[in-house]
């Protein structure tokens, strides 16, 4: 039974900070909690994490992959939330590297934390899914959409974290088995539309699909350039 391995909080700093300390004994898989005090996002942002307005869900995995193959594993947990977005009947789009979209605002946002050595390492997926719409609002920042405004029927959060975590186990079993190829076709079904107008800094360009490592290709009028990391934004109107 997935239930017996997943810690289930009121309140803790950070879900990821807490699954870090499950890592050595394995006592549980997961923990969710209903709120954090110091939800962490990526980039060293914060996560507003109020009280029942989201699933904050961390995931330790222990991939039998090389750590190379695991660089997949952010785009494998969004495929993962897609997954359960859409088995709610709510259709996402992927932005790349890590955030799930509706429309220009966003419903989740993962935070990947890799440690340990080559041959035995692990990972926590941390995940933060808006699952209500806080009264106080979002984040000026950071335009956010809720499940609540998207779906007819009420979402049972419990149900929506045991969805999610089969999908995230189901994906790793076949990024161990076969490799990134599955797990990049099902992001590219999801992600912005080739030839999106994008920006990473000072390169502008269009959305160029992925490389075969899972980096992110821009067309810009230089070239063909290749972004490993940090954040990427939609250039509208243009
Ligand atoms: C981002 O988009 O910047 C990533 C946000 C990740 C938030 C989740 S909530 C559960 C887990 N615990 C954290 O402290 N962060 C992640």
């Amino acid at each position: 039974m997935v239930d017996d391995t997943i810690l289930w909080l009121d309140a803790c700093q950070s879900t990821n900070d807490e699954a870090a300390k499950y890592i050595r004994n394995r006592q549980y898989t997961t923990v969710v909690a209903h709120y954090q005090t110091r939800g962490r996002g990526r980039l060293g942002r914060t996560w507003h994490s109020p009280a029942g307005c989201g699933l904050y869900l961390s995931h330790i995995v222990f991939p039998k992959c090389s750590q190379q193959i695991g660089g997949a594993i952010p785009l494998l947990a969004g495929v993962a939330v897609a997954e359960t977005c859409e088995a709610l009947g709510v259709n996402v789009e992927l932005k790349w590297p890590n955030d799930v979209l509706v429309g220009d605002k966003k419903l989740a946002g993962i935070l990947c934390e890799a440690q340990g050595l080559p041959s035995q390492w692990n990972a926590i997926i941390g995940i933060g899914l808006n699952l209500k719409t806080p009264s106080s609002g979002w984040p000026e920042d950071v335009p956010g959409v809720a499940l609540d405004a998207l779906c007819d029927a009420p979402v049972d959060p419990r149900s929506v974290a045991r969805t999610l975590i089969r999908r995230l186990d189901d994906r790793i079993r076949a990024l161990e088995n076969e490799g990134t190829a599955s797990i990049f076709d099902a992001w590219m079904t999801r992600g912005l539309a080739l030839g999106t107008r994008i920006r990473r800094g000072e390169l502008e360009g269009q959305f160029a699909g992925l490389t075969s490592e899972g980096a992110l290709r821009i067309q810009t009028t230089h070239g063909m350039e290749t972004v490993h990391a940090g954040d990427v934004h939609v250039v509208r109107g243009e």
